[in-house]
């Protein structure tokens, strides 16, 4: 079987007892220890000189090949058109986005750049699975270095509708160059049928087949692939700590009081200042939750040096403080605002001890705390997961999930406290009907279900 080699811009080895990752590294790390392959990509450091060749390291089964980026190039590739153009645009914040046509120019260099570092590691039948919206041009840039072999794509963020990616000004020579992927992946079936539907639109591309498109003179197969978790080693991990010291003092510290728990990346896509306001409502309707229920947001800095995310920093600083601050009294705190970030282990034993995981972005590509919150409660008596219908796992979880709406914010304010008096039965079976689609769709079946497409002989 052909070797793996997996691109994405950040290359994260995951392990339990670091600091948890995003959803990509959760993914791919899972994804690449059961298959073996390679990893390469950014190494996360700004240097001086980049490197000629990229570092070689080995890890369990994954090898790891990584390279250092310029101020320059991180600054226009990385900070700017991926995380100031893309990002805004592709959550539908197009109103955060700007363009600069350096930076587009630097994300292209970069791309043919990695494309360059990588090509004398590669071998002819060697699989290539490039990973998210820094990379959208890889594939094309690998056609032009004379790289022949089969590269798919997957995207973890939402595609956006042809009106708004529109406001990309270089959207087309972007769309077109996904085209020379082989196979494009996306979270959900809308984000596969906006760029279909973007990809007929404006590049004349014509359906050949289910999920076959020809475009100009090539075929680009497309396809919905919803990434997701290991349910069982996730119920494991959640237990391991569930009588550790720190455990076993937040629940002392609780005083029986109900637990709602969010962990996210600080980004302004998360819904983060929108979720503080639905819980203060909740605490205005009903007077019977004061001083019974706590609020913990687990919320790492991102991204600090892109302007937009110190604006969302500051507004989450002064929304906790006035809750908190009109809330409070001598034995309560509401809302537990904390900036750092915790090993996986802890998080899963902290998403076991609560009763509400409250998971509310204003758009995401599927949101893997959702499905890690599921994966993570004891059969017996598990929680509620409050699920905006804007994250991609809305679509598998709707059923189970009490979904709501962030931008409604009474709505959020009912549904939390619907979730706060949900009789066990209920709860029991919502999480049965959850459990199922986290089986049905694991991270295994969303690497294999890709990897099978990807090396399927449809292309020929
Ligand atoms: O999941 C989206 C994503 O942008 C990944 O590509 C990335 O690894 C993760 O979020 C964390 O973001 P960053 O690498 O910008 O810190």
């Amino acid at each position: 079987m052909s070797r793996l080699v997996v691109v994405s811009n950040r290359v994260a080895p995951v392990a339990e007892d670091q600091p948890s990752a995003g959803g990509l590294a959760v993914g791919v790390h899972g994804a690449l220890k059961q298959s073996g392959g390679i990893w390469f990509g950014w190494s996360g450091e700004i240097v001086d000189a980049p490197p000629e060749t990229p570092t070689l390291y080995q890890q369990d089964s994954v090898g790891y090949a990584t390279i250092g980026l310029s101020r320059r190039d991180y600054d226009q590739y990385y900070r700017g058109f991926s995380n100031g153009t893309l990002w805004p645009t592709f959550h539908y914040r197009t109103d955060l986005s700007r363009y600069d046509r350096k930076e587009y120019a630097g994300y292209l260099r970069v791309n043919a750049w990695l494309v360059e570092k990588l090509k004398p590691i590669l071998r002819p039948d060697d699989l290539l699975w490039v990973h998210d919206y820094h990379l959208l041009p890889f594939a094309r840039m690998c056609r032009e270095a004379g790289i022949a072999n089969r590269i798919g794509f997957f995207l973890h963020i939402p595609f956006p509708v042809e009106p708004v990616l529109r406001t990309v000004p270089p959207h087309r020579e972007l769309t077109e160059a996904m085209c020379a992927y082989d196979l494009l992946g996306f979270q959900t079936d809308d984000d596969c049928t906006a760029f279909s539907d973007y990809a007929r639109r404006q590049l004349g591309a014509v359906p050949q087949a289910p999920g076959v498109l020809a475009v100009g003179r090539r075929r680009v197969r497309v396809g919905t692939y919803p990434i997701g978790v290991l349910p069982d080693e996730i119920q494991e991990q959640s237990q391991t700590h569930s009588n550790s010291r720190q455990i076993l003092n937040l629940k002392q510290g609780l005083h029986q009081r109900r637990l709602i728990m969010s962990v996210d990346r600080l980004d302004y896509s998360k819904g983060l200042v929108e979720r503080f306001q639905a819980f203060e409502r909740l605490l205005e309707m009903a007077p019977a939750h004061r001083g019974k229920v706590s609020f913990i947001q687990i919320a790492p800095p991102s991204r600090s040096d892109v302007e937009m995310y110190r604006n969302i920093r500051r507004q989450l600083e002064s929304a906790a403080g006035r809750i908190n601050g009109r809330w409070t009294d001598l034995t309560w705190t509401p809302i537990r605002y904390i900036n750092k970030n915790y090993d996986r282990l802890m998080l899963m034993s902290l998403f076991r001890a609560s009763q509400i995981g409250y998971v509310t972005p204003l758009r995401d590509g599927m949101n893997l705390v959702a499905k890690e919150y599921v994966a993570a409660q004891p059969a017996d008596d598990p929680g509620v997961l409050v699920l905006s219908e804007f994250a991609g796992a809305a679509r598998e979880l709707g059923d189970g999930a009490l979904l709501v709406n962030p931008y409604d914010t009474d709505g959020m304010a009912q549904a939390l406290g619907r979730a706060l008096i949900m009789p066990v039965e209920e709860r029991k079976e919502r999480h049965q009907q959850m459990m199922r689609r986290l089986r049905e769709n694991d991270l295994d079946r969303w690497r294999d279900r890709f990897l099978a497409d990807l090396r399927g002989d449809e292309f020929a």
